[in-house]
């Protein structure tokens, strides 16, 4: 029986073996690009199931309509050797296949199942803990590593990538000591390792550290950056530490330079343009004709209603821009995936997506108890539609400009209190903090 490096059964034969391996290790380290060297081994090997179950995988964890036909030809090579692989092979089909259907939760069962069965099956793994950051379930970020862990040791090939996995779920977990020495060791590990220097910015976003991550994530970028399909959203986490400090001039250069470095091609990109450009937005900073690419790309999608959360970072685009008719349109798209969408998104959007659209126009529309209204019950179920914590406190942080805006100080420091109580050295916090203490004073 051919097996890979780690003893995971194959049923295509050795030869196809090391490109395979070469593909899904870009993936683990998110390195450019693991579709090419998969029609590479393809193309060599073209009845090799676990090359077509990886691809249509890889596509499908983006997420994003605009790879649809992409996705179901891929999907429909996969589904149609399936019978020759083996069950571990056919698991991973079936769940690439559930995530295409809508089902995050089916897919996330099935590839932690394969990841049961073979602990060693670090693809799996990653790819379940991906199902996981969609749905929101940050213990099971941390948990589906757990669950493996036993089953691994230090020197193992992937190892470090193992590493960068339990750092980001121990960090969504709360856990961020223990995160950031996993993080830190899996890039020492492997330098070109972006989602374990990921999980270490997010340990440093979420314990108010922004000078640190500015630094940690400058020295660490000759890594992870050059041929990476992930950097834009390290930049964008380095943006959010400058944010944090106020030094707009740089905020903008990365969006200009870094963020918006891949065009927006996809909507993980977009996701990452609107969410630093609301911040600016909502703060009331001026950002230019920045938004044009970002509704561009989102415009282009309001009627996928594939994943609330991304319909909601639409919506802050269509807000921003004062696009009435694309507002409309996506709140019609998330209406009618509330009400009959597939899967798991019909409870994302029933549950966030719908308030937090709301939420989002009633700001647009200077309605700031409105928008307070919608906003403010999201606080405790918005990881229902996925994301990190540092993705949803975009809903926070336009709370609290809603809050200031209205005049409604204690609302104000209420918020500004949660704020400070994570992140007491913040400066963006304590200037919110001192606005509040203003409009505590006035509304007296
Ligand atoms: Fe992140």
């Amino acid at each position: 029986m051919t097996t890979d490096r780690l003893g995971n059964p194959l049923s295509c034969t050795a030869a196809a073996v090391p490109g395979l391996e070469a593909a899904i290790a870009k993936l683990h380290a998110y390195q450019a690009d693991p579709i090419a060297d998969i029609d590479a081994v393809i193309a060599a090997h073209p009845d090799c199931v676990m090359a077509h179950a990886f691809r249509a995988a890889a596509i499908a964890t983006a997420l994003d309509a605009a790879f649809a036909a992409e996705l179901q030809a891929s999907l429909g090579k996969a589904v149609a050797l399936a019978p020759r692989g083996n069950a571990r092979e056919q698991g991973h089909i079936a769940a690439a296949r559930a995530l295409a259907d809508g089902d995050i939760e089916g897919a996330a069962e099935g590839w932690g199942r394969v990841a049961i069965a073979w602990p060693r099956d670090l693809l799996a793994v990653q790819l379940a803990q991906v199902c996981d950051f969609f749905l929101g379930y940050s213990h099971m970020l941390r948990d589906r590593v757990a669950r493996v862990l036993p089953h691994w040791q230090p020197g193992m090939p992937g190892y470090g990538f193992l590493l960068g996995m339990q750092a980001f779920g121990l960090e969504e977990s709360g856990d961020y000591a223990r995160a950031e020495a996993a993080g830190r060791q899996a890039v020492v590990l492997n330098p070109q390792d972006g989602w374990g220097a990921h999980a270490v910015a997010h340990v440093l976003e979420m314990t108010g550290r922004a000078e640190e991550g500015v630094g940690y994530l400058r020295a660490t970028s000759a890594g992870w950056a050059p041929g990476s399909m992930f950097a834009y959203h390290n930049w964008w986490h380095l943006a959010l530490f400058h944010l944090d400090r106020g030094e707009m001039t740089e905020v903008l250069r990365l969006f200009d330079e870094n963020v918006s470095g891949g065009g927006f091609g996809q909507a993980l990109e977009l996701v990452d343009g609107a969410a630093l450009l609301w911040r600016l937005h909502a703060m009331g900073a001026e950002v230019g004709d920045r938004w044009s690419s970002v509704a561009r790309g989102w415009r282009q999608r309001t009627a996928d209603g594939i994943y609330a959360f991304n319909d909601v970072h639409a919506m802050a685009a269509f807000v921003a821009t004062g696009d009435t008719a694309a507002q409309a349109e996506q709140l019609a798209t998330l209406e009618r995936a509330a009400a009959q969408g597939r899967g798991t998104n019909a409870m994302m959007a029933r549950e966030v997506g719908l308030p937090a659209a709301r939420g989002l126009i009633a700001f647009g529309q200077g309605d700031h108890a409105g928008a307070i209204a919608h906003l403010l019950p999201l606080r405790g179920k918005a990881n229902r539609f996925g994301g990190s914590h540092a993705q949803r406190d975009l809903l926070s942080w336009t709370l609290v400009e809603a809050a200031l805006r209205a005049g409604d100080g204690p609302m104000a420091e209420a918020l500004v209190a949660e704020r400070l109580a994570q992140k007491p050295a913040s400066p963006v916090n304590l200037a919110w903090a001192r606005r509040a203490g203003t409009a505590a004073k006035a509304a007296a």
